[in-house]
């Protein structure tokens, strides 16, 4: 199983723009490289407050062939929610997760945030590769790329320009 933490930050690091949940900040070149990357992928996982944020879109976009996760300490609580096998709630650990996903046949899963994912992943050392878009903006303040201390080491793999000043860099985790 191959793990890909995908996010959108400013250059000092943050994935919201101050207290305004989403990514609403991100180019139109960094949405398009997005939607076209996730077809890469059969599973993405989020936390419950990223899909909280996104629920109406998230529920329109969904597509047989890839089913989306969302990592919760409360799943019951989604139960209206839930389309088993495209939509599913969960408070499985990570490692529990990608033992059931490997289990399932699937292969390749994009993690996608918010904060507290991305560290709960990090720290259990599963997440394979980073692919960080960073817009040519500032905020200050907002919702870090990770939301605890961390220490990771990591191999720069490629790096490409998605527009004249936003900037996609891809890494390798080094394990
Ligand atoms: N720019 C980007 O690329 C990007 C990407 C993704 C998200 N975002 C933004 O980031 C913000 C959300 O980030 P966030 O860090 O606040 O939240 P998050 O990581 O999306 O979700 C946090 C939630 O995950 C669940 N959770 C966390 N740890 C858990 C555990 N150990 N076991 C079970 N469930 C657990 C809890 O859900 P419950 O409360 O349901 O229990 C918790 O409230 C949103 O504004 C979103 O739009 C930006």
């Amino acid at each position: 199983m191959r793990l890909t933490l995908i996010a959108a930050q400013s250059l000092d690091g943050f994935i919201t723009r101050h207290d305004t949940p989403g990514s609403d900040f991100a180019s139109a070149e960094d949405r398009a490289f997005f939607r076209a990357a996730l077809r890469d992928f059969d599973c993405c996982v989020m936390g419950g407050e990223t899909y909280r944020t996104a629920r109406d879109t998230i529920r329109s976009m969904l597509m047989p062939e890839r089913l989306r996760l969302v990592i919760t300490r409360t799943p019951a609580a989604f139960s209206y929610d839930s389309l088993p096998g495209k939509l599913e709630f969960t408070d499985k650990t990570p490692s529990q997760l990608v033992a059931e996903l490997r289990e399932r046949g699937l292969r390749n899963c994009a993690i996608l945030g918010g904060a507290q994912i991305h560290s709960l992943f990090l720290e259990v050392g599963l997440i394979d590769e980073i692919w960080l878009t960073i817009e040519p903006l500032l905020f200050g303040e907002g919702t870090p790329l990770l939301a605890r201390r961390t220490s990771a080491q990591l191999t720069l793999l490629s790096s490409e320009k998605l527009a004249p000043s936003t900037l996609l860099l891809k890494y390798r985790v080094k394990k």
